[in-house]
Order: C-alpha cells, then structure tokens, then sequence
C-alpha cells in the first residue's frame, strides 16, 4: 500500500451511495429516460427443441400500439463476428432470430415492440407459433457426456487399491439460478450509426465488445452505461441473447426500446449453476492421511456452447495427497449454456471434498478438524508453488474455539431437544485469488475535491464505497470529497466484476492512478519556491484532509486548493494501472474459510433449520469491514439455499422448467436464516497485489452447504449425498 495514513481503509463506513439507493435516486438499467421509448416482449419457444413450422403475427400487428414483431423470418442478418472475450463459453453462441431452430424451451422466437408496455405484452400472447418438437434431451444422468477435461498426478488407482481406508461416493448437485432482485433488463437507442445500451451487466466492457461484435461495429461505436446493479450473483457476466433483441428491435424500430426480462424469462436467458453428478473416490491410510483420490464429474451445458468453471482447482491443492485423478465431462443438453454463479466451480467441488471428508472422519472416529490438520499441505502440489498466504490452521482453530465445537456430539443423533435433533458440522472453504489487467484515472480539482473514473461495475458488493475508501486515503482526501464514478464503457477498462477480483484489480489500478496524483502534488509543492514544503524530500510529504504536509510536523504544509490556485492549475490528472506480473506466476493464490453450521432436524418431519453459523475467512485484508459483513452474511444465506431449498426443475417430457419464478423455485426468506457471524483475520496478501487483498465475495458461499451437510448428519445420523437437502431425504 501507498505511504498515505491509513483512516478510510479498513473502516467500517456506511455505503456511499446508500442514500441513492434507499431513496429510489439511484438508477437501474430499466429506469434511465430517453424521449420516446418504446417496449420490448420477447416471445418464447414453447417447446423444448425443435424447428418452427410457422409464424402467425397479424393479430400482435393489429394490436393496437403494436409498432412491429420481429422473428427468423424477418430479421436482418447480423455480422455475429466471433468474439471469445465476453465470457462467451467455446461453441457457436445463440444467435437470435437468425434461423428456424429451437434449442431449448423458452429460447427467444420472436420480439413484440409497441408503444407501451401493455400493448408489448398482450402482442407478444398474440403471436402464434407452430412448432415441429422433438423430444428434447435435458437429463443429466440420461445424456450422452463428452470428452473429459483430465488431471492427473501419482497413480491414483494405484494409491486407491492400496489405501487402508476406501470410500466411494456419489454425489447429486441441483441446478440453481441465481435470481437477483434486480430483473435483467437494457434500453437500447442508436444515433446513426453509434449504439448506446443502458444494460443490467456486470461487465460494460464485456456487453460493448459483444456488441460490437453482433452488428459488426467498431468499439467505439458502441457505449454501454450500468451505474448501478441489483444483484448479479454472476448472471450478468455474460452480453447475453436479450441485450442484443434490444438493440436490433431499436434499430429496426429506430427507437429507443426499453427491455426487461419478466422473472420467468429470468430462468430462460441468463445463466444457472449446472447440476452435476460428481463421484468422488478416497484412500487414506488409518490415521487418515490422504494417499488418493480419483474424482469424476458430469456437468451440464448446452448444446451449442460448451461451459466450463473451476471445478478441479480444488481436488488438487486444497488436501496433501500424493495421487489425484480427475476427470470433468460436460454433457450437452438441450438447455440454455450456464454461466458462473457465486463461488462458481469451487462451491460444487467444495460440497463434495468437504462431505467425503466428513464421512472419512466419521469412519476413523477422527474429529473433522482434526482430519484436515492431518492432511494440510505445505505446498500447493498441483504446481509445487508456496501459498502466498494460507492460514486454514488459523480458521481452524479460530473458528472452533468461536463456535463452541468442543460441544458438538461425538456420536451421531446423540443431541435432542424435544422432537428437534441437534448437530454441529464444519467445512473448509477455497476460493483462488484472481487478479486482471485493470485502469483507473483520477482528477484533483481546484476546489480540492477528486474524482476517480473505472468501467467497474458494482452489482452489490458495495464497490463506489471501497474504491472511494482506496482513493481517499491514497490522495489523502476524506471520503466525502472524493466521489468514485463506474459503469460506463468511456472509462478506463476494468476485466469482469466477477470472480471476486474487482478489489484486488480495480482497487489497485485505482491505488496507483491516486498515488501518481498525489505524488504529482507533492511534486509540485517541493518545487515551488512559494510552498512552504519547498525544498522538503517529496518522500517526507503526506496529505491528509486535503492538506500537504511534513510528516511528524503538520503545521508546515499548505492544502490542495492554495497549492493549485498559485499555481495557476485548475486541476490535476493522473491514469493508473494494474496488471499481476507477467511470467509464470511464482505463488499459488488462494483465499480460505473455515464454516461451521449448528442446525436442529425435526425428528418426524425431517425439517432442517439452520440455527447459526460462522465463518472465519483468511481473504487478505478487509478493505471495509461492513461491507465484508454484508458479503459474509449474503454468502451464507445464498449458502443456505443451495444446501436446503434452491433447485430449478425441468420437466424432461418437453424442456420445460416447472418452477421458473420466485413462488416456487424456494429462497432462504428472514424465517431461514438466523444467527449469521463472520471473522475475518487480521491480515494482508502482499503477493497478491497492492492492496494485499485475496477476494471475497465468492469465498464466504464456499463450505456453507458442506458445513450444513455435515451437521445434518451430526443431527440425525443420515448422510444426504444430494443437494439441496429436503425433508423427504430425511424421513
Ligand atoms: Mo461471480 S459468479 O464471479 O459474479
């Protein structure tokens, strides 16, 4: 970090834009006002695969306020340049009305544009579709699986056969969406030739190069704008088919068109965690020291993009083991292609490892804490890297004093109030410390305010808070006269506010914009014969509350303003960058938790209720610890979900998802969630980057249903291997 005191950094400060936000001033994709907006519906395929035999549109264009319907038949060919770097998966991307085919149900068949809402929706019911369906396949444990993705290191057969100890165990994860507050939605409007798109997205670089890639267009031509996001959970990491509906019903229509997702079509368009089937194969000698594992997974995917996440990662460095074989086959189905979701990759691999070590534990008579202290690496032994940082011990120990594990019951369904069974369980958690190339610039004013200017997105985690905690200790500001701008793709470029990398990227390409501010400053005064810190090294000059000065000496400085002012400079301006070193990298980046789940099982009604937890996160430092809290909590109560409600249905006779909506498809509400407790150790990641942060927001889902698994086994004696855990797995 910069030489600045530090006073914001690490304070627990209320959001910045809290009272935009509680106010109803801050401004979501679907509420920015263009003059003569018009209204978008998407109409959905109705069966789950298949061919359209027919399209009937008279009625929807003789609806009143019905401007125009737009379908295969229609439509203009668009340029669909190929474009890898918009988290565009391997495959041919869906490409919307461009032919007659239906890969999954509910895909995109056609668009109805008029002049209100209404008109819109009632058009789009008007529209008649006839269709030649197939069966369609969307059965994970059905399907065809394709060519594995493959690790290997030892001879894990070998060490399996060998091993004193031998589990074998398969285990079923649900399909989840990640159902934001905020609905996706985009208002498009063209000038000429220049596309503006007001966009729900986690990423305006990432909508603006799809963009420009769909119509053909140059980057410039194209400004994507998303101040503010409610909710994204990663389902707006991708420019996805309705972001380009928008655009081309506005161009056809020439109009600005406003179009948002309704929550049903929030299931159809915009991503999912995919099931998997993942058996997972240990050996341990009786001590229960780790000797192999072979682990092998089916995931969904579509059948015209191939998605894949970070799955794998953990098998290999998470325990000490000198045999690992993996093997990762998607399976394509006729479904829409997944995309990341909190803790993607990590989270599912996470139930898995850290159940089975639950019942190696269970079958060694070994405490679980225990067991993984046994098996704890010295080195990341998938590459022989040193951690940067690791301090599991720490959670470890941490964790169990806080949470009182020494009154978890040694013997299963050994603790009972009333009808209720009462168990303890725990789990370890990773989640790898990504970092990308990202910029930032930063204007001092004359008045001695300074702004600060990403392309970063903040979809919730509270980012225009911490960027402007980062700033405003770097140019030695307070918070309030620093204001932190983002969502516009006319900033300097940010990677994906996504896999929990916008702090350590973002922030430190902001650190480094304001340090070079500041310094420039500095520079400034020490030359100037009229400063009084003329002449004074520029290492031995900070700034606080706007004021340049000796350091240990405060009364000798002068303040941002009558720096300037005499100087003649209605402003200074700096560009700041972040890149993690080029080269191989020389550590293995990773944050970690340890979470512990109490929970009560109704005895008759197999009802599972999540009394409190706690997770202990080694994330680095902790930029605001308010806002890490809000994270914890959130990624526990999304945890919480996964573990025991969230699972999206299909109806495999024709595709169709059953529960797409938010009356069935089942969250965690107040009455689920309880007591919530996070701790964050004291500490930084120097490798890591500047700011010594490892990440966070994905680590604190991570272990949460594991840990919940593990008590409810703890409770009642009964290993659920299938996600989410419901009653009926437990009568
Ligand atoms: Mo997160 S799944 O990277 O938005």
């Amino acid at each position: 970090m910069s030489p600045q005191p530090r006073s914001a950094v690490g304070a627990p400060l209320s959001r910045v834009d809290g009272r935009l936000k509680v106010t109803g001033k801050a401004l979501y994709a679907a509420e920015h006002a263009n003059d003569g907006t018009v209204h978008a519906v998407i109409v959905d395929a109705s069966v789950g695969r298949g061919r359209i035999t027919s399209l009937d549109t008279r009625d929807a264009e003789a609806h009143p306020g019905v401007l125009r319907v737009i379908h295969h038949r229609n439509a203009p060919e668009l340029p669909y340049r190929d474009n890898a770097g918009s988290n565009n998966p391997p495959g041919r991307r869906l490409r919307v009305f461009q032919d007659d085919r239906v890969r999954f149900h509910g895909q995109p068949v056609a668009v109805v544009i008029a002049t209100t809402l209404e008109a819109a929706q009632h058009g789009a019911r008007l529209v008649e579709v006839g269709y030649d369906a197939e069966r369609p396949s969307t059965d994970l444990h059905e399907a065809t699986p394709g060519t594995p993705t493959a690790y290997a290191r030892g001879d894990a057969e070998a060490g399996l056969r060998d091993a004193a100890v031998r589990l074998d165990l398969t285990y079923r994860t649900a399909r989840n969406h990640h159902n934001p507050m905020e609905p996706h939605a985009t208002i498009a409007r063209w000038d000429g030739g220049r596309l503006t798109v007001w966009d729900k997205t986690q990423w305006v670089v990432g909508t603006q190069t799809e963009l420009a890639a769909v119509f053909g267009l140059e980057m410039d031509a194209v400004r994507v704008i998303s101040p503010f996001v409610g909710g994204g959970f990663g389902s707006a990491l991708r420019c996805w088919p309705h972001v380009v509906v928008a655009a081309l019903a506005a161009r056809e229509t020439k109009r600005p068109v406003k179009l948002v997702l309704s929550r049903k079509q929030m299931y159809l368009g915009t991503g999912f965690r995919p099931s998997y089937e993942y058996r997972l194969r240990l050996g341990s000698d009786r001590r229960g020291r780790l000797a192999a594992a072979v682990h092998e997974m089916d995931a969904e995917t579509s059948s015209y993009e191939t998605f894949t996440e970070a799955v794998l990662a953990a098998g290999q460095m998470l325990y000490s083991m000198p045999h690992v074989r993996q093997a990762y086959r998607t399976v394509p189905l006729d479904l829409p292609t997944p995309l990341y979701m909190r803790g993607p990759g990590f989270q599912t691999a996470s139930f898995v490892i850290e159940s089975a070590m639950d019942e190696l534990a269970d079958r060694l008579g070994v405490d679980p804490i225990e067991l993984r202290r046994r098996n704890e690496p010295s080195e990341d032994e998938s590459n022989g890297l040193p951690f940067s940082t690791r301090r599991l011990r720490e959670c470890y120990t941490t964790g169990a004093r806080e949470f009182g594990w020494h009154r978890r019951a040694r013997r299963p369904r050994s603790r009972r109030e009333g009808d209720w069974l009462i168990g303890m369980g725990m789990a370890a958690g990773v989640y790898d410390t990504a970092r990308m190339p990202a910029q930032a610039r930063a204007r001092l004013e004359a008045d001695g305010t300074a702004s600060v200017e990403a392309a970063a997105t903040d979809m919730g985690p509270g980012t225009y808070t911490s960027q402007t905690q980062v700033a405003a200790d770097a140019l030695g500001l307070t918070m309030r006269t620093v204001t932190f701008r983002l969502g516009d793709s006319l900033f300097p470029p940010t990677p994906p506010h996504g896999g929990s990398m916008t702090m350590a990227s973002v922030g430190s390409a902001v650190l480094d914009a304001c340090d070079k501010l500041r310094r420039q400053a500095v520079r400034l005064a020490v030359e100037d014969e009229q400063s009084p810190l003329y002449d004074v090294p520029a290492d031995d000059v900070v700034v606080r509350n706007g004021r340049l000065h000796v350091r240990g000496n405060p009364a000798r400085g002068e303040t941002y303003q009558r720096l300037l002012a005499r100087n003649n400079r209605t402003r200074l301006e700096a560009d700041g960058s972040f890149a993690p070193p080029s080269g191989p990298e020389r550590h293995s980046f990773y944050g970690y938790n340890a979470t512990f789940a109490e929970v009560a099982v109704d005895a008759t009604l197999g009802l599972v209720r999540v009394r409190r937890m706690l997770g202990v996160y080694d994330a680095g430092r902790i930029i605001s610890p308010k806002l890490a809290d809000s994270q914890a909590i959130g990624g526990m109560v999304g945890g919480i979900g996964t573990a025991l409600l969230e699972h999206t249905v299909t109806d495999h006779r024709d595709g169709r998802i059953v529960n797409a909506g938010l009356a069935d498809y089942l969250v965690p509400v107040n009455a689920d969630v309880s007591d919530l407790e996070a701790i964050y150790l004291n500490g930084e990641d120097p490798e890591a980057d500047p700011l010594g942060v490892k990440g966070l927001g994905e680590l604190v889902m991570i272990g949460v249903a594991p840990a919940i698994a593990n008590a409810v086994f703890n409770a009642t004696g009964r290993r659920v291997r299938e996600l989410p855990i419901t009653a009926e797995a437990l009568l």
